[in-house]
């Protein structure tokens, strides 16, 4: 089964209340988007697997360790988008891939517009980056085109999490595990997480 990891740390619940502020300005939502990431993009590379190496400072030769795996990172478009950064400042070498998904506003399917993924990604740590996991449909769908192009080993990071969506991605992806930066109560009937914080995409993009 999924490993399922709900954050902890007093700056990602802090930041966190304040993305879900409806009066945060888009401005402050993208850079608290973004610093919770880079947090939460710590916690979800602390197992990357490291190799040890030799360095020479001015002093003397000395043992020291590199990432042994390479990482690729996978936003969902839209919202993921506003992760990317944070996890790139982290690990600069990682290549992106994109997958292009949105929620079908009657059905609350995911309907696919896009996928390109680095074509080595069979060999890297792949991190799906999505700040909203509501029904899992977006997240299975992605995860599915991800496997399919080879992909062996991924990690889901979500910003807020319900308990459906956490339920959809580990019954079909066992393999998987979740990083949360809040677990929530529950889905409305239009399918938004509650208590939430709305459209994460409208309120990064200021398309509201
Ligand atoms: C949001 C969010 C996730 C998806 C989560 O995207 O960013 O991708 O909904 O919902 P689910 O778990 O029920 O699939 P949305 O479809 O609104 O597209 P957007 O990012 O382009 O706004
Ligand atoms: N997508 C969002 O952006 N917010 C939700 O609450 C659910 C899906």
């Amino acid at each position: 089964m999924s490993k399922i990891y709900v954050m902890d740390h007093p700056l990602i619940k802090h930041k966190i209340t304040m993305l879900r502020d409806e009066r945060t300005t888009v401005k402050d939502f993208r850079e608290l988007a973004n610093e919770i990431a880079l947090l939460m993009g710590y916690e979800a590379t602390k197992d990357l697997e490291l190799t040890d190496i030799k360095v020479k400072t001015p002093i003397t030769e000395t043992m020291g360790k590199t990432i042994d795996k390479q990482v690729a990172l996978v936003p969902i478009l839209r919202a993921g988008l506003g992760m990317v950064d944070a996890l790139m400042s982290l690990i600069p070498a990682a290549k992106i891939g994109h997958v292009g998904l949105y929620r079908d506003p009657e059905t609350h399917e995911p309907v696919e517009y896009y996928c390109k993924l680095p074509t080595d990604i069979e060999k890297r740590q792949v991190l799906v980056l999505d700040p909203m996991l509501a029904t899992g449909g977006s997240a299975v769908a992605a995860i599915d085109f991800i496997k399919k192009r080879g992909a062996k080993k991924i990690k889901l990071v979500n910003i807020i999490g319900a308990p459906e969506g956490v339920e959809a991605v580990s019954k079909a992806h066992p393999d998987v595990d979740i990083y949360i930066g809040a677990l929530d109560e529950k889905l409305n009937e239009n399918c938004y997480i509650v208590p939430g914080l709305g459209d994460a995409g409208d309120r990064l993009f200021g398309t509201l």
